[in-house]
C-alpha cells in the first residue's frame, strides 16, 4: 500500500493536489499548513552556490595504498596495505552552477579521505600550479574571471589585463590555453594537489611533498570545435559521463603519487619550493606511487552529498602539515569560512562532511545542531572533569622556522625564481608541434577579444616573455584578424 504523504513533522495530510478554500472559487486559507510548509520549504531548495568551482559533479570511491610511504608521512591513511572511504568532486572554476562543463577552464580535482584519525581532503586541480601566490590577490583574479557588473558579460579586456598585469600567471595560463584547458572527461584528466605540503614520520621528521593523481582511463583532450559543439548540446557532459561510467561497473582510478624533497633542501632548492606558481622537475624529485584511488558508487542523492559536500585544505590529519605557501595558508581561512556560510555553521555534521573519527570538542549549538556531547560532559577547557583533552603527540604537527620583521612583500628570489621560465618550458618542450599550433589558434581567438589597445600589447610582451617566436607569431595573427576585420 502507499504510505500516506505527511507533513515534514509526520501527519497525514489531506490532498496532494488542492489547497484549502472556502467553496472551490473562494480565498485560500492561511491555515492550509500543508499548503504553506511546502511551498516554504520549496522557497529554501537552494543554498548560495560556491562562489568558485560552482559547477560539478562528484562520487564516492575507495583509496587503497599499494606502496610504503611511511619514512616520510605517520598519516594513517598512508600506511602500507590501508583501504580508506573517499568522496571525489570534480569542478570548473569559473562557471556557474547550469554553465557548460566543456567550457575551456581549470577543472577542479577534490578528493575527501574518511580516514581513522579524521577527514583529510586534497583540494586541487587538473593543473599543478596557480595564476596567483599571494591569496590577497585572489578575489581580484575571480573577479576578472567571472563577469562585469554592468552586462553581467563575462570579458576578455578584464581577464587578459589582470592575467598580463599579473606575470605569475603565466605558467598557468599556458596550460589552460593548452590542450589540459579541454579534457574530454573528468575521468581522463589527471589530479594534483598542486601545492607544496609537509609530510611528518613517526619519528617527527619533516619533507615537503607535492601530490600527483595519474589517470588509469590516460590524459585525453578535445579540441575548441568539438568543445563547443558538446557546450551547446550538453552542457552536463561531463557529470553525465562520470555517472554512466560508474553506473555501468566502469570505475574510473587513478594512481597516487608524491613527490618527496628533504625538509632542509627546501631552504636551498634553486627556485622557491613553496610557489604555487612551479612545478618541481621529476629529474630532480621522482615520482614515488603511494596507491590508487578507485571511484565505485554514485551518489544517491546529488544534493545531499554532492553539493553539500564541504571540501578545505584546513582538513589535515595527524603526519599531514601545510607548507610557507603563502596561498595555501589563505586557503586554510577561506574555506571553513566559505562552507559556514554556504552550509552553516554546523556543515561538518551534515552526513556526506561526517567523519568516521570521533568528534571530541566543545564547540556546542548553532542552527540545525544535531550532534551533541552527553550530558555529563564538561562545556569547557581546562576541566578536572575528565573531558576531552589535546594531545599534541597525537596531533602529529609539523612546522618550519620563521624569523623576521612583519612585512608586505614577496618571497626573496632564488637563483632560478622567475614567472616565465616554467612557462616557456611547457610551451617549447611538453608540448608537442599540432599542441602548439592549437595553443598559438587558441590564444589568438582569445587574445583577438581584447578590445584595449594596451591590454593586447602587454599580452604579446606577456606570451613574448614566454617565447619569443611564439609571441611574433601571435603579434602576426592578431594583425591578420585585425585586417580581416577591417576588410569586413
Ligand atoms: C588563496 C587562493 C584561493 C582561495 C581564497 C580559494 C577559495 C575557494 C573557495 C571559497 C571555494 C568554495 C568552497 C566551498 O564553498 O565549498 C573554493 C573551491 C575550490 N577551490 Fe579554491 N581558492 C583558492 C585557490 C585554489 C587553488 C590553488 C586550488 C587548486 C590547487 C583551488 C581549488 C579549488 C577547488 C577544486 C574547489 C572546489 C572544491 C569542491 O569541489 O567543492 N583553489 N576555493
Amino acid at each position: 500500500m502507499t504510505e500516506p504523504t505527511t507533513t515534514q513533522t509526520g501527519t497525514p495530510v489531506a490532498s496532494d493536489d488542492h489547497s484549502l478554500t472556502v467553496g472551490t472559487d473562494g480565498v485560500t486559507a492561511l491555515h492550509d499548513r500543508y499548503l504553506v510548509e511546502k511551498l516554504a520549504q520549496f522557497n529554501r531548495e537552494r543554498v548560495p552556490e560556491r562562489i568558485v568551482h560552482a559547477k560539478g559533479g562528484g562520487a564516492f570511491g575507495t583509496f587503497e595504498v599499494t606502496g610504503d610511504v611511511s619514512a616520510y608521512t605517520r598519516a594513517a591513511v598512508f600506511q602500507p596495505g590501508t583501504v580508506t572511504q573517499t568522496m571525489q568532486r570534480f569542478s570548473s572554476v569559473a562557471g556557474e552552477q547550469g554553465s557548460p562543463d566543456t567550457w575551456r577552464d581549470v577543472r577542479g580535482f577534490s578528493v575527501k579521505f574518511y580516514t581513522t584519525e579524521g577527514n583529510y581532503d586534497i583540494v586541487g586541480n587538473n593543473t599543478p600550479v596557480f595564476f596567483i601566490r599571494d591569496g590577497i590577490k585572489f578575489p581580484d583574479f575571480i573577479h576578472s574571471q567571472k563577469r562585469l557588473p554592468g552586462s553581467g558579460l563575462r570579458d576578455a579586456d578584464m581577464q587578459w589585463d589582470f592575467w598580463t598585469l599579473s606575470p605569475e600567471s603565466a605558467h598557468q595560463v599556458t596550460y589552460l590555453m593548452g590542450d589540459r584547458g579541454l579534457p574530454r572527461s573528468w575521468r581522463e584528466m589527471p589530479g594534483f594537489g598542486s601545492h607544496t605540503y609537509q609530510w611528518i614520520n613517526a619519528a617527527g621528521e619533516r619533507f615537503w611533498v607535492k601530490y600527483h593523481f595519474t589517470s588509469n582511463q590516460g590524459n585525453i583532450e578535445i579540441d575548441g570545435t568539438e568543445a563547443e559543439l558538446i557546450a551547446g548540446a550538453d552542457a552536463d557532459y561531463y557529470r553525465r559521463d562520470l555517472y554512466e561510467a560508474i553506473e555501468a561497473g566502469n570505475f574510473p582510478s587513478w594512481d597516487v603519487h608524491v613527490q618527496v624533497m628533504p625538509y632542509e633542501e627546501g631552504k636551498t632548492y634553486r627556485f622557491n619550493p613553496f610557489d604555487v606558481t612551479k612545478v618541481w622537475p621529476h629529474a630532480d624529485f621522482p615520482l614515488i606511487k603511494i596507491g590508487t584511488h578507485t571511484l565505485d558508487r554514485n551518489p544517491e542523492n546529488f544534493f545531499a552529498q554532492i553539493e553539500q559536500v564541504a571540501l578545505s585544505p584546513a582538513n589535515l590529519v595527524p603526519g599531514i602539515d601545510a607548507s610557507p605557501d603563502k596561498m595555501l595558508m589563505a586557503r586554510i581561512f577561506s574555506y571553513p569560512d566559505a562552507q559556514r556560510y554556504r552550509l552553516g555553521a554546523n556543515y561538518n555534521q551534515i552526513p556526506v562532511n561526517s567523519p568516521i573519527a570521533p568528534v571530541n570538542n566543545y564547540s556546542q549549538d548553532g542552527a540545525a545542531r544535531h550532534g551533541f556531547n552527553s550530558a555529563n560532559t564538561p562545556v569547557y577547557a581546562p576541566n578536572s572533569l575528565g573531558g576531552p583533552a589535546a594531545d599534541p603527540v597525537a596531533a602529529g604537527t609539523g612546522g618550519w622556522e620563521n624569523d623576521g620583521e612583519l612585512l608586505r612583500a614577496a618571497a626573496v628570489l632564488r637563483s632560478e625564481d622567475s614567472d616565465f621560465g616554467q612557462a616557456g618550458t611547457l610551451y617549447r618542450d611538453v608540448f608537442d608541434d599540432a599542441a602548439k599550433a592549437r595553443f598559438l589558434v587558441t590564444i589568438t581567438d582569445a587574445i583577438s577579444g581584447v578590445t584595449r589597445p594596451e591590454v593586447r600589447e602587454r599580452a604579446i610582451w606577456y606570451w613574448t616573455s614566454v617565447d619569443a617566436e611564439l609571441g611574433a607569431a601571435l603579434r602576426s595573427n592578431l594583425e591578420a584578424v585585425d585586417l580581416v576585420g577591417a576588410a569586413e
